[in-house]
């Protein structure tokens, strides 16, 4: 196990380049990028994700013991959805069995049918576009910005059609999209606006937690999660007879709240229930996830700021009066300042450095789903050949999005929750990678 401090490469890089114009020099082994045979910049371990406390056992056997798993013959459930509306600030919460169902229950309460369309952002997780699909609807692509990784709301007012039913920012790797004039289209349109906050946990904009930012917010605590249970979600919300609907539709359509009338089946509904095991070992990590927020959110500020002094590499813009709560941490990475060397091969020299790091999403909706959707005898029923000819055309303008998916380097969240030190050892094996790019490149 070694380390090679960021003051120490930086001492020896500079000795190496006065030494170079002086005559021959041996380059050391850790100066040397691994990739060229050298040594990596680090050897020590990241931390893993997720963690398990032994603390956490005792409350967990128990309900395996009581037989009562499910969330009708307990508590745990509920006690979780009021500590996460809490946490979040809503009146609100609804737990699910994932980010996926909780999206899904949103599109059928707040009145999604099919036939409609929903704006969305195109650099997502697809389980955000599937649940529009699944909807029957049609999910429009509003470009991405480059600065930002989120939705750029100057490009969604043009797309709004008479079929546009709802608007859904996805908040990715927990950057807090412009909520205020994509709100304010939602409001001057009528349209709902269902946040995807599956990577936000605890993510702010103006003074408010995203998932509080719209109609309703969807969690997801899936296993590689800030808050993960393995497979689960939320869905957050301050209107008690929306969130009536959305405990009737995720429990089969059984009544409940103010939804409650003489007929028990009142509405057509699912069962997207979360169970009593998964709701404890979530409220048992409330604490821990909101310091490893500070941890990364201290850890992220100072790796932003290093980084933007290298050229060629391009951190997050955040949006003023927002906290991002990183579940990745992403860069755009431009080839030009590493002497051309290709993106893939940038993440292969960092990632022999002993820095873990991978491409971030692609042009998804290229893959086949969407053509799939478009051409099932459904979505023919439902919209006319122009309207879905016009809409495959549009794909195309997504350039904002295309450079994204072209130039995205992320780093996971596990990074963050390092030292500074930690932070210092990215910055470093990128310095040694960029100072031999042209080797690396030919190599
Ligand atoms: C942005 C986004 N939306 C939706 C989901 C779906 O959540 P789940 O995997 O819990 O169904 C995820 C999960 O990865 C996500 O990252």
């Amino acid at each position: 196990m070694h380390r090679v401090s960021r003051r120490h490469f930086m001492q020896t890089a500079a000795v190496g380049s006065a030494a170079l114009a002086a005559g021959p020099t041996v380059v050391s082994a850790r100066e040397k990028p691994v990739l060229l045979g050298g040594t990596p910049v680090r050897t020590q371990s990241w931390p893993k994700w997720p963690e398990w406390r032994r603390e956490w056992e005792p409350k967990i056997l128990e309900i395996l013991r009581s037989g009562r798993w499910w969330r009708g013959r307990g508590d745990h459930v509920e006690e979780f959805e009021k500590a996460y509306a809490e946490l979040i600030g809503t009146k609100r919460c609804l737990a699910t069995a994932s980010g996926t169902t909780a999206l899904l229950v949103c599109m059928h309460v707040l009145g999604v049918d099919a036939g409609d369309e929903v704006i969305v952002s195109p650099f997502t997780f697809i389980a955000s576009y599937n649940s529009i699909l699944l909807s029957k609807a049609l999910p429009v692509f509003a470009d991405t910005d480059p600065e930002t990784w989120t939705i750029n709301p100057q490009d969604i007012e043009s797309r709004i059609t008479d079929r546009t039913k709802a608007i859904m920012p996805v908040h990715i790797y927990g950057l807090p999209c412009d909520m205020q004039p994509i709100n304010t289209i939602a409001k001057t349109h009528n349209l709902a606006v269902i946040e995807d906050a599956c990577q936000a946990w605890l993510a702010e904009y103006q003074g408010a937690k995203c998932g509080n930012l719209g109609d309703l917010g969807c969690f997801s605590f899936q296993n590689s999660k800030h808050l993960p249970t393995g497979e689960g979600g939320a869905i957050t919300g301050n209107d008690d007879s929306i969130m009536d609907r959305c405990h009737s539709f995720h429990n089969c359509g059984r009544a409940y709240g103010s939804s409650s009338g003489e007929r028990q089946y009142f509405t057509r509904g699912s069962n997207r229930r979360m169970q009593q095991i998964q709701a404890t070992m979530l409220i048992q990590q409330i604490d821990k996830l909101k310091k490893e927020t500070a941890t990364r959110q201290q850890n992220a500020d100072y790796l932003s700021a290093q980084l933007r002094n290298v050229a060629g590499i391009q951190p997050a813009k955040v949006p003023e009066n927002a906290t991002a709560v990183w579940h990745l941490f992403p860069v755009r990475y431009h080839s030009e300042s590493f002497s051309g060397l290709p993106i893939d091969k940038f993440i292969q020299a960092l990632n022999s450095e002993g820095i873990p790091c991978g491409r971030g999403y692609h042009e998804q909706y290229f893959d086949g789903l969407i053509d799939e959707a478009i051409n099932s005898r459904g979505y023919k029923r439902l919209f006319s050949d122009q309207r879905l000819k016009a809409y495959r055309d549009s794909l195309n303008d997504l350039k904002g999005n295309k450079l994204v998916c072209e130039t995205t380097v992320a780093f996971p969240q596990t990074v963050l929750l390092g030292k500074k030190e930690d932070m210092d050892d990215i910055v470093d094996a990128i310095a040694k990678i960029q100072k031999n790019s042209d080797e690396i490149k030919k190599a």
